[in-house]
């Protein structure tokens, strides 16, 4: 073989081996690049889960409160309402869904002694206070309350869609009043239920009833 046969050889020899060196040197980087992708990639599945986790359990507290005498402890929706939690949870359905916009009092039942509209009123705020309802009203004979007593007899309840809040409402007003041993008089009990809307009595026979109870 001639000086110069042998020099091309030499030199195609040299392409080649740079070539596949190159060629391996690529896949290398691919290999890496591909790596790392998929690291990023499942840190960031991880991640999603972790964060997606944490807002799940931010969705649901747990309290513990006391309703009509018995305590109960209860895993809730963060944003449950407290009209919801007593019918829909509870299933006490005497307390009832009204306007839904603290507007009617139908709704209306005591937190610690203080009447609140239970369909604006967050549940979680009932964590370790005392809750009653109508349904805590009455005796444990099932015979009414007074003031329920009181609302039968003077012929103040008509539809009755009312009268649940109606009695909570006046519940709250005769207990502060005993308290304060106060006796009010019609335009103290008119102010006192102004919150709690009828639509069947004309207001009067409620009034009457209140009346009687001091
Ligand atoms: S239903 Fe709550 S105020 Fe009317
Ligand atoms: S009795 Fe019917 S709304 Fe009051």
């Amino acid at each position: 073989m001639s000086d110069g046969a042998k020099e091309r050889k030499n030199e195609r020899t040299k392409e080649r081996k740079s070539e596949r060196t190159k060629e391996r040197k690529n896949e290398r980087t691919k290999e890496r690049r591909n790596e790392g992708t998929k690291e990023r990639k499942s840190e960031g599945t991880k991640n999603r889960k972790l964060n997606n986790n944490i807002m799940e359990s931010s969705k649901y507290t747990e309290i513990e409160f006391v309703i009509n005498g018995q305590a109960v402890r209860r895993k809730i929706r963060s944003s449950l309402l407290l009209l919801d939690l007593i019918r829909d949870e509870l299933s006490l359905t005497g307390t009832k869904a009204g306007c839904m916009e603290g507007e009617c009092g139908a709704c209306t039942v005591l937190v610690d002694g203080a009447p609140v509209n239970s369909c604006l009123y967050p549940a979680v705020n009932i964590n370790g206070r005392n809750v009653l309802t109508i349904e805590g009203l009455s005796k444990e004979d099932g015979s009414l309350d007074e003031i329920q007593e009181a609302m039968v007899n003077h012929g103040a309840v008509q539809c009755g869609f009312c009268t649940a809040g109606m009695v909570m409402r006046i519940k709250a007003f005769f207990d502060e009043c005993r308290s304060q041993n106060i006796t009010p008089d019609r335009e103290m009990i008119k102010k006192a239920i102004e919150g709690n809307l009828c639509r069947c009595t004309g207001y009067v026979k409620i009034v009457d009833a209140v009346e009687s109870l001091f």
